[in-house]
């Protein structure tokens, strides 16, 4: 029996997919607890690509369990139309993919809020992808937001929703179409509805393997990352039992997922970006654009600084260290281990925006290495400059990284004992 999660260590986009769908095969049960249809995960398999936004990645064997917890925040029809693209690919939910009640739900509303912030807020915007995340997760806790348990209540809902609709000053006349819409997911859905903590809790007892799937990445957690230029939702460890109803003391592995360069979408601080050919040049090699916007991603070297900050917030036991193969190519390879901030030198990741402000880097050099290393599944057989790269940010972090990911494909992918 295990209680694992799949954290990303990051800014988001640190190929958390593939890592649980390396990782579902021993899983009984996947989780989401945190974020929503903002998340883009890039599964290939055999060829075929699935791009998955608010279902987990478990969904993809045959059998397996895949659960949405109560820290989600869900579109009904978002996810109706991604479950029916998955069915279109043969995929059966019946019987195996549930839904907490208390799953905070995302209306047409939220999006436009969302959209219409960022237009408010000009050069000060977020970069947000634009879900309605945001303005939905703010709802919830407001206390004025609709959630799944609602749509069994369609009197209650109605009145939520002119509630809803007086709070944003949006024309009542909406809540017609929004209920509407609503009842027609929810006469598809509502199968799906199962009380989440007692179900983990049950499965737990009967010994069997849950795997809890991150969203985002910790340095866009709404407390702990780049504020505000990050997530509404609790991303880093804390959020597992805050959104799923896990007791925090029966989760027994923390394994938090590197890329091996650093990428980040949208606004907000990033030391190590490289706003010149290297940092294109791994754009290009690492086909570095969202899945979820398709927006070009931002490149920069490993931040050692930042990654150690996301290793103490999360317990992380082990690491897996991912986009290796992208990294062949360069004569150097080079690895923050400091920020030098207006004179001053800094091993803290900055708790304000404004200290990124003329932040200098501090980096060591490595060796690089050409060779294709995307077929190599034995560590040994790694080039002694990827093995000395990997090691050096192992010492930096003080974790190990068990598992290296040479390619998008699930066999792509070194284990260490
Ligand atoms: P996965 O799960 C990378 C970023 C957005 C923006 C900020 C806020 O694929 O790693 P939001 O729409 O959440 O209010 O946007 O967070 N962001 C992500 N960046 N990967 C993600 O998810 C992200 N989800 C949100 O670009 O900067
Ligand atoms: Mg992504």
């Amino acid at each position: 029996m295990s209680v694992k999660a799949v954290l990303g260590c990051m800014y988001g986009d640190e190929a958390k997919a593939k890592m649980v769908d390396f990782l579902a095969e021993d899983a009984d049960i996947v989780v989401r607890f945190q974020g929503g249809s903002n998340a883009g995960h890039t599964i290939r398999h055999q060829g075929k690509k699935y791009v998955l936004h608010l279902i987990p990645a478990g969904i993809l064997y045959p059998g397996k369990v895949c659960v949405i917890g109560s820290g989600v925040v869900v579109n009904p029809l978002e996810l109706l139309a991604e479950m029916g693209d998955l069915e279109a690919k043969g995929i059966d939910f019946s019987g195996r993919f549930f839904i907490d009640p208390r799953t905070a739900v995302i209306l047409r509303w939220h999006k436009q809020l969302d959209q219409m912030g960022e237009k408010e807020l000009g050069k000060a915007r977020i970069g947000t992808t634009g879900k309605g995340i945001g303005p939905g997760y703010a709802d919830a806790v407001s206390r004025v937001g609709i959630r799944f348990a609602d749509l069994a209540h369609p009197e209650y809902l109605e009145q939520r929703l002119h509630l809803l609709a007086r709070f944003h000053e949006i024309d009542e006349s909406e809540v017609r179409l929004v209920k509407k819409e609503l009842l027609a997911a929810a006469e598809k859905l509502n199968q799906y509805i199962v009380q989440v903590p007692y179900l983990l809790s049950e499965a737990r007892g009967e010994g069997k393997n849950i795997l809890f799937e991150g969203a985002q990445g910790t340095l866009l957690d709404v407390i702990f990352g780049t504020y505000p230029y990050v997530t509404s939702s609790h991303v880093s460890a804390g959020g597992i039992a805050a959104g799923s109803g896990m007791n925090p003391g029966s989760i027994d592995q923390i394994i938090g997922v590197f890329k091996s360069y650093y990428t980040r979408v949208g606004e907000g601080p990033f030391p190590t970006e490289l706003n010149n050919e290297t940092g294109e040049m791994i754009r290009q090699q690492g086909n570095e654009f969202g899945a979820t916007t398709g927006r070009p991603r931002r490149c920069g070297w490993f931040d050692a600084v930042s990654s150690r900050y996301s290793v103490i917030l999360n317990g992380v036991t082990c690491g897996a260290l991912t986009l290796l193969d992208v990294l062949s190519g360069f004569e150097v390879v080079k690895i923050c281990i400091a920020y030098n901030i207006r004179g001053e030198r800094v091993t803290e990741f900055p708790a304000h925006i404004e200290d990124f402000k003329d932040l200098e880097p501090e980096y060591i050099e490595l060796p690089g290495w050409y060779d294709d290393i995307s077929k190599i599944r034995d560590y040994e057989d790694l080039p002694e400059a990827a093995k000395q790269y990997i090691r050096t940010i192992e010492d930096l972090l003080s974790i190990r990284m068990k598992y290296i990911s040479v390619g998008a494909e699930r066999n792509q992918t070194i284990l260490r004992d």
